[in-house]
């Protein structure tokens, strides 16, 4: 979208965004700022929702920061309160955080379900409860939550993230029906192959390459061709989309290439 006709599209509304300290979260918090958005930026380093806050201030936007662990919804209650409180209302929801471990299944352990499941998943329900409580229910609202590649087909050594992933994209579904009296839509997006500090963990140069050759676009991803669809799921342009999973992937899971 040309940017002069987008600017301050979400002049008025209020966001708060789950793991925006990096990565896609950070260039959606910045995005939706720019836009014109309040945004609350939450994660659980308190140093990057620092780092992030002062980014978005420092161009002019209204940024609160927000240091918490998205699997606990006493937090993420107390954050969706606290920003609606400030901002006067809020609106949407970004859930964006994850932690990832690759591996066998056979190596899998309670620790590495309990945490992906905690980040990944039980932050979905919470951001619900949180939209339910804190959203207008004449004016509704969206959430965003992420998905991923691993929910349309399998890849070696991603059990657990599969799990998550699959399970996000299956709630996005269920949540669309069960908000929808609330006005409240509730959509996903599914990045293809982003590098983003999270991704360079896990991803090695060989696996970009991999990557990028199996992209029919022939590019590996931007945090800010994901922002840019958050951006579109949380406002009106999208006002009679939900249950909807957007694959911003360059056509990577689109079909054999
Ligand atoms: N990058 C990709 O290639 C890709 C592809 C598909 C899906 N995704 C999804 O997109 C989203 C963003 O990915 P990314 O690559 O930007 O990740 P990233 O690891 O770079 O950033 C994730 C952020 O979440 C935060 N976080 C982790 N655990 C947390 C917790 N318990 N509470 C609060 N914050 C927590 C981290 O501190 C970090 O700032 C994730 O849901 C990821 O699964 C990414």
């Amino acid at each position: 979208m040309n940017e002069g006709s987008a600017v301050k599209e979400l002049e008025g509304q209020v966001v708060l965004v789950m793991g925006a300290g990096r990565g896609i979260g950070q260039a959606t918090a910045q995005l939706l700022a720019r836009r014109g958005a309040v945004v609350g930026v939450a994660d659980l380093d308190a140093e990057s929702v620092a780092q992030t806050t002062a980014a978005i201030q420092q161009e002019g936007g209204s940024a609160h920061g927000f240091t918490l662990d998205v699997g606990q919804r006493d937090a993420v209650l107390a954050a969706a309160r606290q920003l609606r409180q400030r901002g006067g209302r809020l609106d949407a929801l970004a859930a964006c955080a994850m932690w990832i471990r690759y591996e066998p299944v056979a190596d899998v352990r309670d620790e590495t379900i309990d945490r992906m499941m905690g980040v990944g998943l039980k932050s979905v329900f919470w951001a619900a409860q949180a939209a339910e409580e804190c959203m207008d229910p004449e004016r509704g609202g969206a959430i965003v939550t992420f998905a991923s590649p691993v929910a349309d087909r399998g890849h070696r050594g991603t059990a657990v993230y599969t799990a998550v992933k699959g399970g996000v994209a299956a709630l996005t579904r269920q949540l669309a029906i069960e908000l929808a009296p609330l006005r409240i839509r509730v959509n996903a997006v599914t990045p293809g192959a982003t590098p983003t500090p999270g991704a360079h963990r896990i991803v090695d140069e060989a696996g970009w390459e991999v990557r990028r050759k199996a992209t029919p676009l022939g590019r590996l991803g931007r945090p800010e061709d994901v922002a840019e669809a958050v951006a579109f799921l949380v406002s009106e342009r999208s006002s009679y989309i939900t249950g909807e999973i957007l694959h911003v992937d360059g056509g990577l899971t689109a079909g054999a290439f």
